[in-house]
């Protein structure tokens, strides 16, 4: 990369395209191009995208022309991806970019948790406030803009549903027909009725996610498909611009950590590549530490680093009712044990009723995420409990997936049926203060009155953690 700010045109999108590679992971290998499965092809391990170019001539000309480019209406400006193309592989031009405005999203003080766990600086990035409702689309902008470039009429992915809403989604904006392989009956119904809108052929597999990705690694061998899972390094490119907004928000002081769901481990990858480049574009002082948190059933990666020192996966039949990150096998585990050990993160698990309560939490903050996100509170509470947060640090969480994404979570949650014939049913009653079930009523001002009044008198909700 030339950072050079004054003399850049609007018109020109990224680093020149001669400039980026494919590094190999494993065996670093160079290569300026990637076969259909991503992998390298001495040794098998997943790419990644490297620029030989890059130098930190001028971070502080950098972060003036991102910020300027806010008050911009050029297609690219208007993405919080695109505006910071400096980052991002070189589409050939703007008008092959596929575009939904993506990025751009919040950055929230959760006030109550932050009372609560006595943390003054804690935050959530919100990645759900994206145009799908997930952070994907950070990543499947630049993906699909590459897939339509090199000439794809078919994208692909296997996905527990929040990747095939967005891939669905940029496939038809970009004009390309998209098919999804998703494990039958293991995904939210508002995130298949994404994909079923925007036209993808949906296949419900009988098997789990692991299995579907499984599949599609086979295909995309076989047939003119163009994957677009996290192991296409474009999608992490993309990711990556999750950071520099946030750092951007920030005003550049980096937090002391931030704290995101693991599941295939594309995302975590992502965030600690761009902290890296950042620090080594001058564009940050330090690092934060980047944690991972995982679902206790869903545990591949916690086991990893416990059981095998990070050297080898220990797979894991998952299960877990936050359906996003039921997830065993996850293919970009190499890629996250880099991140974790460069920045110094930690990695944790947490019970079904941790990651409900803590959603219920997020909700209560007029927020509200998807359960996979709330692995993020509930590990935030582990960590500090432990020690490794420390209560006058500034805190990040990534909210990875929007609060509609799983309606059915929700409703089980309020009406008290989630943990119904599970082992956790008992002890689930300790959830009941963060319940507010609906109530049924005549129609009545009398009767809304009095429940009304009953309200007032009872505790507020969340007086306890
Ligand atoms: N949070 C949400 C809401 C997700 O949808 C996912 C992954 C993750 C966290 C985990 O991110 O895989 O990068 O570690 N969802 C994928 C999908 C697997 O198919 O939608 P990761």
């Amino acid at each position: 990369m030339q950072p050079s700010p004054t003399s850049e045109k609007d018109t020109e999108p990224g680093r020149p395209q001669a400039t980026y590679r494919f590094r190999c992971i494993g065996c670093a290998s160079i290569t300026s191009s990637a076969a259909q499965d991503f992998r390298c092809s001495e040794c098998g391990n997943l790419l990644e995208i490297t620029d030989s170019s890059w130098n930190s001539n001028n971070p502080t000309a950098l972060k003036s022309l991102w910020r300027e480019r806010r008050t911009l209406n050029a297609t690219l400006d208007l993405s919080g991806v695109w505006r910071f193309r400096e980052f991002l592989p070189a589409p050939q031009s703007e008008q092959s970019v596929i575009t939904l405005r993506e990025g751009n999203t919040p950055l929230y003080e959760l006030t109550q948790s932050s009372r609560r766990l006595g943390i003054p600086r804690l935050y959530a990035k919100h990645q759900g406030m994206n145009p799908t409702g997930s952070f994907k689309d950070a990543g499947m902008t630049v993906a699909a803009t590459f897939a339509r470039q090199a000439g794809y009429r078919w994208v692909a992915c296997a996905s527990t549903g929040n990747t095939s809403a967005s891939v669905a989604a940029y496939a038809a904006r970009g004009g390309m027909r998209s098919l999804v392989l998703v494990p039958e009956g293991k995904i939210s119904w508002s995130k298949l009725s994404q994909a079923l809108d925007y036209g993808a052929l949906t296949c419900q597999l009988r098997t789990d996610f692991d299995g579907c990705l499984r599949l599609l690694q086979e295909l995309v061998r076989r047939a003119p498909v163009y994957q677009l899972n996290s192991i296409n390094p474009f999608r992490l490119e993309g990711q990556k611009t999750l950071a520099l907004e946030l750092l951007e928000q920030l005003d550049w002081q980096p937090p002391d950590h931030i704290i995101v769901p693991g599941g295939n481990l594309g995302n975590s990858s992502a965030i600690g590549k761009a902290l890296l480049e950042m620090l080594d574009l001058g564009l940050i002082p330090r690092l934060p530490k980047l944690s991972v948190i995982q679902a206790e059933g869903a545990n591949a990666l916690v086991r990893t680093l416990r059981e095998a020192g990070g050297k080898n996966l220990v797979s894991v039949q998952a299960e877990t009712r936050a359906t996003a990150i039921r997830i065993g096998n996850p293919a970009s585990w190499e890629k996250a044990v880099k991140v974790l050990q460069a920045t110094g993160g930690a990695c944790e698990q947490v019970s079904e009723l941790e990651i409900a309560q803590a959603k219920a939490e997020i909700g209560a903050e007029g927020i509200g995420c998807e359960p996979a996100s709330a692995v993020t509170l509930a590990g935030l509470k582990k960590l500090l409990r432990q020690g490794f947060v420390k209560p006058e640090q500034t805190v990040v969480l990534v909210l990875t997936g929007n609060l509609l994404k799983d309606p059915d979570f929700t409703m089980g949650f309020h009406r008290g049926d989630l943990f119904q014939g599970t082992a956790d049913e008992r002890e689930s009653g300790r959830l009941n203060p963060f319940r507010h079930p609906p109530v049924v009523l005549d129609a009545s001002l009398d009767a809304v009155i009095k429940t009304l009044e009953q309200a007032e008198k009872s505790d507020p909700p969340h007086s306890n953690v």
